[in-house]
């Protein structure tokens, strides 16, 4: 498994699996098959209401926490109480730190949720700190008021919407795609350069993709539920794409994303306040 070193002298794994909209027993069956294929890291958050089952699965696998790496998020809701929410975390994943903590989304306090997460560093309950969905201006408005510079940024990236300013503003933090493979869509997995690239190495489109962002520098964190697709989403690192088969492949940006949070929406998330230690 190829590893970054974060701007925090920290360590990476440079793919693992997501669980966004996992219920608790297939995240966990997940879990189990993505560890016991090779993968060394997890991506969840408080909002997918699958952290238990998080936990359970790194159990079941049998690794040991520190064989695992483990990323998750604070919904804005806990912001205001991130201090409490932490520690409601830790125990809903069932272990005394977390590998990188992120705030999900730019709205509500944020501000006053980070530096409780500063604190957690502090405390050796957290590892590293991330930025979900935050633009350039956010981030920047982030790191003057606190201390811990972000180590990671979690955002929509994609062939059809590499994040280029993003990464030309914050070459020292590290992109975490989410909806790396455009959250399955068809038009992107199948774009012809896929297929041609797919042949030439003997890998699924999808491969592909993940070696792009792997070699653009990005964290991947692919979500599947398929035991088939989690294998072959971890064996991207025996091949290397060309400089002009990357070349090819940035011609595919359309600069379009699937999901953009409107003024209203981020409102709405604000107000969703679900009892997170309600879930299986
Ligand atoms: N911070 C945020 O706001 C945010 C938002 C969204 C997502 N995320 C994170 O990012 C992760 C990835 O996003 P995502 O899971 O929504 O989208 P994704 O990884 O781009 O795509 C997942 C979809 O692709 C399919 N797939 C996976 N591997 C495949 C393969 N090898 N070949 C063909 N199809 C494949 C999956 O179906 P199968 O189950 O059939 O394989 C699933 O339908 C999430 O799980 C979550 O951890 C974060």
């Amino acid at each position: 498994m190829e590893k970054i070193v974060l701007n925090n002298n920290t360590e990476i794994p440079a793919a693992g699996i997501g669980t966004f909209l996992m219920q608790p027993d297939d995240a966990q069956n997940a879990v189990v098959s993505a560890l016991k294929n090779g993968y060394t890291m997890i991506d969840t958050a408080n909002a997918y209401m699958n952290e238990k089952a998080v936990g359970r699965g790194v159990t079941e696998s049998g690794k040991t926490r520190e064989e695992v790496y483990i990323s998750t998020k604070l919904w804005p809701s806990e912001y205001s109480n991130a201090e409490e929410a932490i520690e409601e975390t830790l125990n809903r994943l069932d272990t005394d730190y977390i590998d990188l903590l992120f705030l999900h989304q730019p709205v509500g306090d944020y501000i006053t949720a980070y530096k409780a997460m500063e604190n957690a560093v502090k405390s050796g309950k957290v590892k590293s700190l991330g930025l979900s969905n935050f633009s350039v201006e956010e981030v920047n408005e982030v790191i003057e008021a606190t201390e811990i510079r972000p180590a990671v940024l979690q955002v929509e990236a994609h062939p059809y919407y590499p994040q280029n300013e993003l990464k030309e503003q914050f070459p020292d933090i590290h992109l975490m795609a989410w909806y790396p493979l455009g959250h399955g869509d068809r038009n992107l997995v199948n774009e012809p350069i896929f297929t041609e690239l797919a042949e030439k190495y003997g890998k699924s489109n999808a491969q592909i993709i993940l070696r792009w962002h792997t070699q653009s520098g990005n964290i991947v964190i692919p979500g599947s539920k398929n035991p088939e697709h989690i294998k072959d989403n971890i064996d991207i690192f025996d091949f290397t794409l060309t400089d002009d088969e990357l070349a090819k492949i940035a011609e595919v940006n359309k600069n379009t994303r699937y999901y953009t949070a409107t003024k209203e929406a981020l409102e709405g998330y604000l107000k969703f306040a679900p009892d997170f230690n309600a879930q299986k």
